[in-house]
């Protein structure tokens, strides 16, 4: 006899008060370069990216406490750019830190207001309750010839992963399955044939060994 499991699923409201986004065990330190850093998870280095750019703005989705930022703007004093942090979770390490606005708010319900040349996201998708959502408003907060780049687990979205694949190279992103890595190029008005259901956060660890997000989809 077939068993169907239940999943309780948390709307984007009730899934910013779980334990396993609120996780204090969580990696929220890394730096701009070095071993536990951007430059590393990424596979570039921000400032890097920003010192050939003067003027470019920077956003950080997810930026724990925003070391990175930070680094960046004291890498760059005097090359016009514009940081922006924005975390669920106000742990921002120097809040105050000259050249960098940090943000604390929910990645699927906040609104910019402005174009960004570069948008990372490092090891944060993975909490975020409507992944597809998040996706399609990064996508929508790029420049023209912007880059997007972010850690990410298709096995936290529970949709069939050929039609979910098909579905994100139809809207320009690409996906490194062995980096477990996605990235767009250019401003898309991103649309997902998909209706968010709610997130399951007792999905257990992903691949970096700590719990995660499971977001379900129709
Ligand atoms: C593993 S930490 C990574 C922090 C930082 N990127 C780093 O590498 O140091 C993940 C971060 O995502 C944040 N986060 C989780 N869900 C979020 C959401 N829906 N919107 C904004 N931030 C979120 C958490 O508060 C946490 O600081």
């Amino acid at each position: 006899m077939r068993q169907t499991v239940r999943v309780d699923l948390l709307d984007t409201e009730a899934l910013t008060r779980s334990a396993v986004v609120a996780n204090n065990a969580m990696n929220r330190e890394r730096r701009l370069s070095g071993p536990n850093s951007y430059a590393r998870e990424l596979g570039f280095d921000p400032s890097a990216f920003l010192r050939t750019r003067p003027g470019a703005a920077w956003l950080d989705l997810c930026c724990g406490a925003g070391h990175a930022l930070r680094q960046a703007a004291e890498a760059l004093p005097d090359n016009g750019i514009t940081l922006v942090g924005v975390d669920l979770v106000d742990h921002f390490a120097a809040p105050d830190a000259a050249g960098v606005a940090y943000v604390c708010a929910e990645w699927t319900t906040w609104d910019p207001g402005r174009r960004f040349d570069l948008i990372t996201c490092v090891h944060g998708l993975h909490y975020v309750g409507d992944k597809l959502e998040a996706l399609r408003r990064a996508a929508s907060w790029l420049t023209d010839d912007g880059t997007f780049v972010a850690d990410c687990d298709l096995d936290g979205i529970a949709l069939d992963r050929r039609t979910l694949l098909s579905s994100l190279r139809r809207n320009g992103f690409q996906y490194d399955a062995r980096k477990r890595r996605i990235t767009l190029t250019g401003r898309r008005e991103v649309v997902f044939p998909f209706a968010y259901l709610g997130a399951d956060d007792h999905a257990g660890p992903n691949y970096t060994g700590q719990p995660a997000v499971r977001s379900h989809y129709r």
